[in-house]
């Protein structure tokens, strides 16, 4: 019967033959046997195979097995006389699929730097970290999907080609299928769009939200997780072009309710990992960050510190001499400011609310003040802001006059504005961005590291 090495780890030693497929780790060999560490992908561990070469006597056969070749071995699994793992298999049949030259394989050593593995992405899922990540990538991307599914939400799948930009940055990249070479004018000698694919200028979503909107105002309660496209000139260790979000939209619910959900969001999320993920955590707190689970553990039972912008500047302007970046009121955080808040200030993930509006997108709902709108940044240590969201302008007539301020033309989004003139109800809804998650969860300092094939500005090996 084929096994995953992750499930028969599990097994007492006993009688039942199994089969085991996978990729040769290390080979280690003495003159009457040969061992032969396999790995298949369900767990970081692998499956020692020991060969009895007076039984399996075909040494022409071992000569060709290396790191990196695949295999298919079947034998009985036995107490391990080694002291690293419970049990092993006494290997009864073995089988080489597929050779893996050792003087060409580029994984050859046991540990390669993050930089070098980014440069052979096709088989860097080969490597201890990498495997690590993937599965606890896994996990959480069903956890997402548990939480919601558990509280009713319903899944929507919004668009990747999309007309209008959401967040109003003008950051999107362009879909067209337009000759560059030779692009149609108007005659006034600007772009004729008419000719263009979707007769209008067409884009890559930045983000879900608009559309979710649509089907809040319909299903209530509802996430949108897919990915999304920024085209802005961030090389930095926590941004990419291509990333997933995860956004819920509520509707009849304000920016309290918006911020117990992500509280919970990701205590739910947190606690999915250290479940779930035990041995891959181990190796993340081991390898990669000291105590990730000490401190995910914390989390999940400390409330969020909750603080307004205006008081978050307040405290850190005490601290301007720290900064690159001096701090005064209506400046947008950066990512230093961010840390600083979690990490000094509340010693906790904290949540900072009602920022100038003049940093925030447009849909924000806008206070009484005049002047903060009602969004809400979710930061976390070492990482900053994780999640992004708001409570939504519900009142037609100052989100138009928010669109007109922010140079934007209402009759672009006149679906979106048509929500809030039948049946508008106060809502709410935020973005987390998955590979953020990924990299706080597992400690990983670079977020190229957290998804299979990263996109980033410049980056020409694909
Ligand atoms: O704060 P952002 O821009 O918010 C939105 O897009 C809203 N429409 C979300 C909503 O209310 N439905 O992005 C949300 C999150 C950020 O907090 C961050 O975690 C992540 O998305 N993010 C990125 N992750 C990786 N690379 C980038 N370039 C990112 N830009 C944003
Ligand atoms: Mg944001």
């Amino acid at each position: 019967m084929k096994e995953r090495i992750s499930t028969l780890l599990q097994r007492e030693p006993g009688s039942e033959i199994l089969t085991v497929e996978g990729w040769v780790r290390t080979k280690r060999e003495s003159k009457h046997v040969c061992f032969l560490e396999v790995n298949d992908g369900s767990t970081l561990k692998g499956l020692q195979i020991v060969i009895d070469k007076g039984q399996l006597g075909d040494q022409a056969l071992l000569d060709s097995i290396s790191t990196g070749a695949s295999i298919i071995a079947t034998g009985a699994i036995v107490t391990s006389q080694g002291a690293s793992q419970a049990v092993e298999m006494a290997a009864s049949s073995l089988q080489l699929v597929g050779p893996c030259p050792p003087d060409t394989y580029p994984l050859q050593k046991k540990r390669h730097s993050l930089e070098y593995l980014r440069e052979i992405a096709h088989l860097r899922a080969r490597t201890n970290t990498f495997g690590a990540v993937t599965r606890v990538r896994n996990v959480l991307s069903y956890a997402i999907h548990q939480y919601f599914q558990e509280r009713g939400f319903i899944w929507v799948h919004t668009p990747i080609i999309s007309a209008s930009d959401a967040e109003g940055a003008g950051q999107m990249f362009q879909v067209t299928t337009l000759d560059l070479a030779n692009v149609p004018k108007t005659a006034e000698g600007g772009v004729d769009w008419h000719e263009d694919f979707f007769a209008r200028q067409s884009f890559l979503t930045v983000s879900g939200q608009l559309e979710g909107e649509t089907y809040a105002m319909a299903m209530k309660n509802i996430y949108t997780f897919g990915p999304t496209f920024r085209a802005e000139n961030s090389n930095t260790t926590r941004h990419l072009s291509e990333f997933w979000m995860v956004e819920p939209e509520m509707a009849f619910c304000t920016l309290e309710g918006n911020m117990a959900i992500a509280e919970e969001f990701l205590k739910h999320l947190f606690g999915a990992v250290l479940d779930q993920c035990g041995e891959d955590m181990e190796f993340f707190s081991k390898f990669v960050e000291a105590g990730m689970q000490e401190t995910l553990a914390k989390i999940v039972e400390t409330p969020f510190v909750h603080l307004t912008y205006t008081d978050a500047v307040k405290e850190l302007e005490k601290h301007n001499d720290h900064f690159d970046y001096p701090v005064t009121w209506g400046v947008d955080l950066q990512s230093e400011h961010e840390k600083f808040i979690t990490e000094v200030i509340a010693k906790s993930p904290a949540i900072v609310t009602d920022y100038p509006k003049e940093i925030k997108a447009f849909y924000m709902k806008l206070n009484a003040d005049g002047k903060t709108v009602r969004g809400m940044d979710v930061l976390v240590p070492r990482l900053g802001e994780i999640i992004g969201g708001s409570e939504r302008e519900a009142d037609y007539d100052t989100l138009v006059a928010r669109m007109v301020e922010m140079d934007l033309d209402p009759a672009d989004y006149w679906w979106y504005l048509d929500l809030r003139r039948f049946g508008s109800v106060p809502h709410a809804g935020f973005g987390l961005g998955f590979e953020r998650l990924v990299q706080y969860v597992t400690g990983m300092g670079n977020i190229r590291d957290v998804i299979p094939y990263p996109r980033a500005p410049r980056l020409a090996d694909f």
